[in-house]
């Protein structure tokens, strides 16, 4: 599987990606605000991870539904929903072919997650499958990197680090440009971790996971062309009133979906 193994390390992505959650969390709130169903409660994180979101939504009221590929990430948000006692559920799921049921006021997929579908046609019939998920009106909120220069494709690098308790996990997010191929429009990034704790220092290294370059104009097209979606607007950061322009342009790109 297509899998890096930093997700096999939940409590340590957890930290890595801590920084920016509540702001995301009220982008979120701000969309359902702006234009979701009027009582909107029940939200569908896809691509889940350590369940930043999932957990932060649920404290915020929410009923929240995660869903993640790996086991290991479903585990730790039960963990920490069911220690918290917040009315969350997680499952192992796939978006390439979800397989839960139920209806959502709104879904979200976001920090790149969304490019894991590598094919056109991956993308149209995942969207087809959240749309049958949300109700009418129902929104779904996706977060994924753009190249912010074209001579960038496939080559940039980011990192940071985040501090929990003794904890101190530094994030590194590489794209190896010898495995761009331009047809496909697809290549390898790779995430590595260097965790220092009390008992020492280890690296994580995830390994070259398969992704697909998405460009702006193509996503809007995919998204006309699903049937099912109107692309509302699209951000080049976590606020409403920012449009996704030249002077706004960053790595990544945030669009607002809305059941047609
Ligand atoms: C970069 S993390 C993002 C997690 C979370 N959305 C966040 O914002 O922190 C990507 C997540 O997608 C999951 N993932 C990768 N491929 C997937 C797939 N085909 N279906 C569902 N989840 C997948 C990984 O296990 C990982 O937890």
């Amino acid at each position: 599987m297509n899998q890096s193994t930093v997700y096999r390390h939940p409590r340590y992505y957890a930290i890595g990606y801590r920084w920016n959650t509540g702001v995301e969390c009220d982008f979120i709130e701000a969309c359902l605000s702006a234009h979701g169903p009027s009582t909107a409660s029940r939200l569908l994180d896809i691509g889940c991870g350590a369940g930043r979101h999932t957990i932060e939504l649920a404290r915020r009221g929410y009923r929240v539904t995660g869903v993640d590929v790996s086991p290991e990430m479903v585990a730790f948000v039960q963990e920490e929903s069911k220690k918290a006692n917040l009315p969350v559920t997680a499952s192992v799921d796939d978006l390439r072919c979800l397989s839960l049921r139920g209806t959502y006021d709104a879904a979200f997929c976001f920090m790149d997650t969304f490019r894991f579908l590598l094919t056109n046609e991956e993308i149209t019939a995942h969207l087809r499958t959240v749309a049958g998920l949300l109700a009418p009106g129902g929104l779904y909120l996706t977060d994924f990197w753009v190249p912010a220069q074209w001579d960038k494709i496939g080559n940039e690098i980011h990192q940071w680090e985040q501090t929990e308790g003794g904890t101190t996990v530094r994030v590194f997010y590489l794209q190896h440009p010898e495995s761009v191929d331009p047809v496909s429009q697809t290549f390898d990034d790779e995430l590595v971790f260097v965790v220092e704790e009390p008992g020492g220092i280890r690296e994580i290294r995830g390994g070259p996971t398969r992704t697909r370059l998405l460009l702006p104009q193509e996503f809007g097209a995919l998204v006309g062309g699903s049937g099912v979606f109107s692309l509302r607007s699209t951000h080049g950061e976590f606020d409403l009133v920012k449009p996704f322009d030249r002077a706004t342009l960053s790595w990544r790109m945030i669009s607002v979906l809305q059941k047609r």
